[in-house]
């Protein structure tokens, strides 16, 4: 494939469900390309495809992994980074419709980590000219979800017909990981306490994009939902925004930690995924997350790669 000249997909990249299956391939391919390729360096196809463009990063919560692979993929694409302060995205000191009416002005794609989901899709519906990438809210995480996805592809090639448990909370990270699974014919079955599960919209929608059988289930007990299954996946207990529930939900949450009597339940082949950071002792034991079933770093690393397909398809 030739990665310098992608197919463009829809404007902005909010939700998993902002692609259709086709685009969901596409990007898989692109993704795969770009990371053959990275070895070429300033030599690579795709080194030309922002060239004199800038990207926009506004990140009103904290980040490792997301900043640091969406910084270097904007760069490797010969594209240059804006870094617009936090409190821009408050609203307060203008609308955040005029803020996108100023940046498509400006710059060719708008990064931004928020809270409610809805500010980025203001962002994106006023900015005609702005492609908005959703890099986390409350609701979702995309961009996660395509790394995910990546490392499945990877590790078992086909996936249809797998299955993969999300023990914890029904949170962002849950519902894009479902979606992009249902998309991939994986079932999902998610694992959480009582108050705390995927709510039934996310279910719905995934059911609706879902593939080749995949199908969503929710369970109270995490015992039942691993058994068997392809991959373990678990996330925070309390996410950005929540760390005054922190300590409640370590006792509510306590049944429900990746520990290795929990991996056993599994597939003896069993994948352990987390999107990171990692609250060892909490979610899961540094045994499993150590343990030559985790594929955490390689998450972490897809990043970058699906990242730099994902702007090259949007905005390349
Ligand atoms: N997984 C992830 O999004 O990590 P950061 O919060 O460090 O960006
Ligand atoms: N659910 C977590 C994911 C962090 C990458 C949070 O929102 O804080």
């Amino acid at each position: 494939m030739d990665t310098s000249a992608p197919p463009r997909f829809a404007k902005d990249f909010l939700s998993i469900l902002d692609l259709s299956p086709d685009d969901l391939e596409r990007l898989m391919h692109a993704s795969a390309q770009m990371k053959a390729d990275r070895r070429l360096g300033r030599q690579a196809p795709s080194a030309s495809v922002l060239a004199g463009l800038h990207v926009a990063l506004l990140f009103e919560k904290p980040s490792l992994r997301t900043r640091s692979t969406f910084e270097i993929a904007i760069r490797e694409l010969g594209g240059d980074t804006l870094h617009l302060p936090a409190a821009l995205a408050e609203g307060t000191r203008e609308p955040l419709q005029d803020i996108a009416r100023n940046l498509e002005r400006w710059v060719r794609a708008l990064v931004i980590r928020t809270f409610a989901q809805e500010k980025a899709a203001t962002l994106a519906a006023a900015g005609r000219d702005l492609h908005v990438i959703n890099a986390l809210t409350d609701e979702e995480h995309p961009c996660q979800a395509l790394a995910d996805a990546f490392t499945m592809r990877e590790r078992w090639g086909d996936c249809r017909g797998r299955t993969i448990a999300f023990v914890g909370d029904g949170n962002n990270v849950a519902t894009s990981l479902t979606q992009v699974a249902c998309m991939l014919g994986v079932s999902v079955h998610v694992a959480s306490p009582a108050g705390y599960e995927l709510p039934d919209g996310v279910v719905d929608k995934a059911a609706r994009v879902a593939r080749d059988g995949a199908t969503v289930r929710l369970f109270s007990d995490p015992q039942r939902a691993v058994e068997g299954v392809d991959a373990i996946y678990t996330d925070v207990w309390a996410s950005m925004g929540e760390e005054s529930e922190a300590a409640d939900r370590r006792r509510i949450f306590a049944p429900f930690k990746v520990n290795a009597g929990l991996m056993a339940a599994a597939d003896p082949n069993a994948l352990f995924m987390h999107c990171l950071p990692a609250h060892r002792g909490e979610e899961v034991t540094s045994e499993v997350i150590d343990s030559p079933a985790s594929v955490v770093f390689d998450q972490a690393e897809n990043r970058l790669h699906t990242q730099k397909a994902l702007l090259a398809m949007l905005v390349g």
